[in-house]
């Protein structure tokens, strides 16, 4: 639309940088143009009816008796439009919640004060996220400590980061250029600082940022080494079952719980049954045989074990699909290894 374009260019909103912002500022500007035309119909109706139908002296009133032709149509007119809104946003509304399924997947941690972003293929930044034009990308965020939300104004994105749970959005990148990402939400005295740039990379670009070498292995890479590391592959054994439910092909599958419930075994229940193993016993497992993990494993070492049993459903363990992995990205300033780098984070 020309008008939120001139609007971009005098900087009174946002740039447009992702495909749903412009759907999102076609409905404001709908909502804008109603909103006026009822304002300057009230506005300028009112002074104009109290001027012209005003006591005069000497003159009677006429008594009307109502008109129906009226009555129905200010009564269905606006109406139609409130519908139009209604649907309209909704649409949008189901559209910003669905992420489409060949979306590229990032996970976003919130702490005070900084993002942490991990890559699939293992890398890591702070306050910086890289994503190719064209390309669906999701977020799964989770935060370290308190409410954080995560923004980025010119993709028309937002969402609460609420921890305990992960939360979601998506968007797709169709301008090429740097943009803010903040935190909106008051966080603690250094909320105001909490803020990065998402840099939107033309593809070429991206394949070659993405293509040097990080160390430290892809995300499922790091997530097994943790379940090494923790302990828990000698009870979740991979091939026959062990003290523990077998992890082997979980992912997203129902799973049937002592309670008599079924669950899915989405990346909530999952992150749940790692920090908190008693919230939802397996049938047929016993309880506190799983030590809990909650403060012994930061939200990163989740995502990277979630991403762990991801891989298990898909053909096999991290460590044997590494021709398959992407490329381990490298970014231009510094380059990350795994564990060092989170303790530099933390
Ligand atoms: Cu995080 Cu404000």
């Amino acid at each position: 639309m020309p008008a939120s374009l001139l609007f971009a260019d005098l900087g009174l909103i946002a740039e447009i940088a992702s495909k749903q912002a412009a759907q999102i500022d076609e409905l404001w500007w709908f909502l804008c143009i109603v909103s006026l035309v009822m304002t300057v119909i009230i506005f300028v109706g009112v002074p104009f009816f109290a001027v012209k139908y005003r006591k005069k002296a000497g003159v009677k009133a006429t008594q009307i008796e109502g008109s129906n032709f009226l009555e129905i149509g200010w009564s269905v007119i606006p109406f139609i439009v409130m519908l139009v809104m209604f649907w309209w946003g909704a649409d949008l509304f189901y559209a910003a919640v669905t992420p489409p399924k060949d979306a590229m997947e990032v996970f976003v941690t919130g702490k005070q004060w900084m993002w942490k972003v991990q890559y699939p293929n293992g890398y890591r930044e702070i306050d910086e996220l890289h994503v190719p034009i064209g390309q669906p990308v999701k977020l799964t965020m989770a935060s370290e400590d308190v409410i954080h939300s995560f923004s980025i104004p010119a993709f028309r994105v937002r969402h609460d980061v609420v921890p305990g749970y992960y939360d979601t959005l998506w968007f797709t990148p169709s301008k090429a250029g740097k943009y803010h990402i903040f935190c909106t939400e008051f966080c603690g005295n250094q909320h105001a600082r909490m803020i990065g740039w998402v840099t939107v990379m033309e593809r070429n670009e991206y394949e070659s940022w993405s293509g040097g070498g990080g160390g430290g292995g892809s995300l499922a890479e790091q997530g097994e080494k943790l379940f090494t590391q923790n302990g828990c592959s000698t009870c979740h054994l991979l091939d026959q079952q062990g003290r523990c439910p077998v992890l082997r092909g979980l992912y997203n599958k129902p799973v049937q719980l002592a309670g008599g419930q079924t669950v899915l075994a989405d990346d909530a229940y999952l992150r749940e049954s790692i920090l908190e193993p008693n919230a939802k016993i397996v049938a047929g497992f016993e309880p506190n045989i799983m030590p809990n993990f909650k403060g012994q494993l930061s939200e990163e070492n989740v995502i990277q074990l979630i991403a762990y049993i991801k891989s298990l459903s898909s053909s096999g363990p991290a460590s044997q699909q590494g021709s398959q992995q992407p490329p381990i990205v490298i970014a231009p300033k510094a380059k990350a290894t795994v564990a060092p780098a989170a303790k530099q984070m933390e």
